[in-house]
């Protein structure tokens, strides 16, 4: 009975998550994409949402049901992306960046649809803006928790992120590990903020999402 009286840990809390991939047009029928799925994001924003969470998932395309109490706001491209959480960031106590947003858009987009000519072709691409690090960069700044997908040297990719960034704190996956991270069930987490890190080990990403909220509910209180 305690803990059906207990407060959630979220109560009250106004908790943004970009999820999934973006897509960046090349013409009117193709683009460029990542294998995200979605999962990761999808996961924290249900266990957010059953913490007490107001979530708001601003979401790449992925083929995944909205979690229960979630506000989804579907976008498709990095540039769309950005706008979404713009539009519904002032506010906002916690902001986590799930998503894989893609580094670089097509500089020009083709109106019609690109017809084959010669043996090679070349795509002129220009970087897109970085949600997390803008995010970051606002004043008030809501908690802001990045992820690092790396493959080698994953803290000192992630610590390099946390500081660029302007970062509260980052979770790194080794998605060079066989079975865990980018598209997969499983996942496992290196958390690292200014003063320390944890590990959380290897478990399904609803597990890892309670886990990593919980961290940052911990944090956010004793920075
Ligand atoms: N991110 C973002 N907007 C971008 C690129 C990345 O919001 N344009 C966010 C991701 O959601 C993630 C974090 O930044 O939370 C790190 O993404 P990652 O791709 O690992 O890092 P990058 O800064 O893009 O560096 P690189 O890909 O060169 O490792
Ligand atoms: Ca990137």
């Amino acid at each position: 009975a305690e803990q059906f009286f207990a407060p959630k840990l979220l109560a009250g809390a106004k908790l943004m998550i970009t999820a999934g991939p973006t897509r960046e047009a090349i013409d009117p029928v193709r683009y460029i994409s990542n294998h995200s799925s979605g999962k990761m994001g999808y996961a924290l924003a249900q266990a957010a949402s059953a913490m007490g969470a107001e979530v708001t998932l601003v979401s790449g395309p992925v083929n995944l049901a909205t979690p229960a109490g979630v506000k989804r706001i579907n976008v498709e491209s990095a540039q769309q992306m950005l706008d979404a959480v713009l539009a519904d960031i002032d506010g906002q106590d916690i902001f986590i960046g799930c998503a894989a947003v893609a580094d670089y858009r097509i500089a020009e987009v083709a109106e019609g649809k690109i017809k084959k000519s010669s043996e090679t072709m070349s795509l002129a691409l220009v970087r897109n803006p970085d949600i997390l690090a803008t995010v970051a960069a606002r004043n008030p700044k809501p908690f802001t928790v990045g992820f690092a997908a790396e493959t080698h040297e994953v803290e000192t990719y992630a610590r390099d992120k946390l500081q660029r960034k302007n970062l509260d704190m980052i979770a790194a996956n080794d998605v060079s590990i066989p079975g865990l991270g980018f598209n997969a069930d499983q996942n496992a987490l290196r958390v690292f903020w200014q003063s320390g890190a944890e590990d959380l080990p290897a478990t399904d990403k609803l597990t890892l999402a309670n886990q990593l909220l919980s961290l940052i509910v911990k944090h956010k209180n004793n920075p």
